[in-house]
């Protein structure tokens, strides 16, 4: 399968915060959002992949800011790594301040997709080549992410999570 590059699978989407959206205190609701990132992180997945796929698990989902009614949000995913039949998703989602002119980090997670064919069943999907730093450092870093998870869910042993093990004795 040919190799694709992180950028092939960029997604970004924008949403007007209405008041359907939010709770009492006029503020996004989290679950929407979560809404939002596993739609935008599912196109990413797709993107990549040419397949259906379906989210297996999210990991630290981060609240950061609370979204005001009436603020634009945009959620952008990429995928960070794919391993067999699962891709790990990188999701962002930041506020627009018109008003400064600046955008501002409201959420952030990481998300796991599973390719998956007619039926159901997991499929292999293509590697993938990141061409930026960053690319590269969520690349890296995804292995242990994936290992932490694995563990996390019960999938696999400790003597099978090497690369988060060392990262662990390195004293981070
Ligand atoms: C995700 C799913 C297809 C995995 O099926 P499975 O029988 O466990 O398949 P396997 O054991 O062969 O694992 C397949 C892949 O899923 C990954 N996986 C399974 N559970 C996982 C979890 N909790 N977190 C991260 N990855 C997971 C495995 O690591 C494996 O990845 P790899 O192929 O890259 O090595 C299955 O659990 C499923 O269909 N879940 C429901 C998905 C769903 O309905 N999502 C919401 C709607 S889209």
């Amino acid at each position: 399968m040919k190799k694709r590059h992180p950028k092939d699978s960029f997604v970004s989407s924008t949403e007007f915060v209405l008041p359907n959206d939010t709770n009492t205190l006029n503020n996004l609701m989290g679950g929407r959002m979560m809404h939002f990132m596993d739609i935008v992180a599912a196109i990413a997945a797709q993107r990549h992949s040419h397949r259906i796929v379906v989210t297996a698990s999210v990991d630290n989902l981060k609240f950061t800011k609370p979204i005001r009614l009436g603020s634009i949000v945009t959620i952008s995913a990429k995928v960070t790594r794919s391993f067999n039949s699962s891709m790990e998703v990188h999701v962002r989602a930041e506020i627009e301040d018109h008003t400064r002119g600046i955008k501002e980090t409201s959420n952030e997670a990481f998300f796991t997709f599973v390719a998956v064919d007619q039926n159901g069943r997991p499929i292999d999907v293509p590697e993938i080549e990141p061409e930026t730093d960053e690319e590269w450092n969520l690349y890296h870093t995804a292995l242990r992410r994936r290992q932490l998870r694995l563990l996390l869910a019960g999938r696999i042993k400790p003597e099978d999570a090497s690369d988060l093990l060392s990262y662990l004795d390195a004293g981070n």
